[in-house]
């Protein structure tokens, strides 16, 4: 008797069990399904599942972009870090592939670059079949928790199949740690004038930099950042290029370092430092310098949501811009944004360019990349439209806005904010625009959808500085399910923002007290 009932206990509680981990799977399921259809983005690069952040190892070649990214294959938040791939030929539609590069005895694969090496230096491949050099940061968590501070070194490995499989070097690592902490991202770019390599890394709150002449020996040269710019957090991710000041022919070098956390408007950012490189050091701009010390507005993207980002290897447009891209997170929230199946998106790939501002101070400006290519399956113009009061610009039936570019200007701006509104029917709303009066670009997200998951989401709207001074500001963004991407005054303030409404937006209205100024040039189209 005694032996029925405890058996028939047990059943139940089976049977239970079973019913309970049915239905806690189905709210999985539906939680998923839910994921897909509200949160994944129609246009940005995000993964099939678990985690990704930084972008790593962009390349060019043979007409595929090749994007790489820190990802933890086994859960939706960080963990043994991979460099998973991805495939593109217009930078807008991605195809995933199989994991690149897999941790190893010298620990996980932290960011990195990649370069094609077309003169086969590493002797790798050879002058037919150019290997890729991939450079990445060995992460070595069992000395991290021996409590060592010598977990982070630098290793290579090469592909000779387009970037498909990749051979660790044996010689790894290739730059031991010389005793900091944080020592990783190394960016690896060619200096044709010295017809050597240049290696950048981030070490606790500067910069390091070394010379090869084989991607595979290593001697360290210089550093920067002591006391330049901001130190509020950890730098990570350097990149350097060199950069025409539009409309010249004198060049001028860029250091974008991204730190974390120290961001304008709180946590991860990029900041970007203008001057030469003769080889050996980056030596900043005097005027550039002083500028940055009375006001600190050297940021790539003024938004939260753009973080870690690098430029792709073997890419120059026809204007010699190089090609950036970051990951459209921040280390804030990034590990508990309201997705389940996979975590982050990449930021549309934009084109960098240097310019000399009003204020004769060099600036860099961003342009989103969807122009180079046939992106777009409708295009809607409106005509010239005079703003009194809340105005209707966008509804559903005209453009689904969760893929959308939309170009516009206003002319004639007065004291007053005008302020764009994208709604759904749930009455939530994301609101973005410029505030003439302040001189201010600002995002606020705090009734846009579930913002509840971090204090640090929509604590406060963000804002942005404006560097130009007239009274017509050209606008430019971009729209998928979950972000946004503002490029004011042809990208010389970007902001990047997510976020996560109930229903999608569908409906995009202006509001403004302004009496004279009016609405040009609308020009909105669907991406494919
Ligand atoms: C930046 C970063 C890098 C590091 C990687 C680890 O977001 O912290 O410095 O290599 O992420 O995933």
């Amino acid at each position: 008797m005694k032996n029925w009932s405890s058996c028939s206990i047990l059943l139940i509680s089976i049977l239970i069990s079973l019913i309970s981990c049915k239905y806690s799977n189905e709210a999985q399921m539906k939680n998923k399904t839910q994921d897909e259809i509200l949160y994944r983005p129609n246009f940005h690069f995000s993964p099939r599942n678990n985690w990704m952040n930084d972008p790593n190892g962009m390349f060019f070649y043979k007409g595929n972009y090749h994007l790489y990214f820190q990802h933890n294959p086994y859960s939706n938040v960080w963990g043994p870090m991979h460099w998973g791939h991805a495939i593109s030929k217009d930078l807008i539609n991605w195809e995933e592939q199989p994991i690149a590069i897999f941790p190893d005895d010298l620990g996980t694969i932290f960011s990195g670059s990649s370069v094609v090496d077309l003169k086969n230096t590493s002797g790798f491949g050879s002058i037919e079949n150019p290997p890729i050099v991939a450079i990445y940061t060995n992460h070595n968590t069992q000395k991290e928790k021996e409590g060592s501070k010598l977990f982070q070194s630098q290793s290579i490995a090469y592909s000779l199949d387009e970037g498909k499989t990749w051979t660790k070097y044996k010689g790894n690592p290739v730059i031991e740690n010389p005793g900091i902490r944080d020592f990783r991202d190394p960016k690896v770019i060619w200096f044709e004038k010295g017809k050597k390599w240049i290696l950048i890394l981030a070490a606790s709150q500067i910069t390091k930099f070394y010379q090869s002449k084989d991607l595979k020996n290593w001697e360290y040269m210089s550093s920067f950042g002591e006391g330049i710019g901001n130190h509020d957090g950890v730098w990570e991710c350097p990149d350097l290029f060199e950069l025409y000041v539009e409309g010249t022919s004198k060049s001028k070098w860029v250091h974008i370092v991204s730190i974390n956390p120290g961001g304008p408007n709180g946590g991860s950012a990029t900041q970007y430092f203008v001057g030469d490189f003769d080889g050996e050091r980056f030596i900043i701009d005097p005027d550039f310098e002083l500028q940055m010390k009375k006001e600190h507005n050297f940021w790539t993207d003024f938004g939260k949501d753009n973080y870690a980002g690098v430029t792709y290897n073997n890419w120059r447009s026809k204007r010699l811009g190089v090609l950036y891209q970051g990951w459209m997170s921040n280390w804030q929230y990034a590990n508990v944004v309201p997705t389940l199946k996979w975590r982050s998106a990449m930021t549309i790939p934009r084109e960098i360019s240097l310019y000399l501002s009003q204020d004769s101070i060099y600036r860099i400006r961003s342009k989103d990349i969807t122009h180079y290519k046939e992106s777009f399956i409708k295009k809607v113009e409106k005509e010239n439209i005079s703003l009194n009061k809340t105005k209707i610009l966008l509804n559903k039936d005209e453009l689904d806005l969760t893929k959308a570019k939309i170009e516009l200007e206003i002319n004639n701006m007065e004291e007053v904010k005008y302020t764009f509104v994208a709604s759904n029917i749930k009455g939530e709303s994301l609101t973005f625009g410029y505030d003439h009066k302040e001189k201010q670009f600002f995002i606020d997200r705090s009734n846009s959808g579930v913002v509840e998951f971090s204090e640090n989401f929509a604590l406060k709207p963000s804002i942005a500085p404006r560097f130009r001074k007239d009274d017509n500001l050209k606008i430019n963004f971009i729209l998928d399910k979950t972000s946004v991407e503002l490029f004011y005054d042809e990208g010389e303030t970007v902001m990047t923002e997510i976020f996560f409404p109930s229903e999608p937006f569908e409906t995009l209205s202006l509001e403004t007290l302004a009496k004279k100024s009016s609405l040009k040039n609308l020009k909105f189209q669907e991406i494919k």
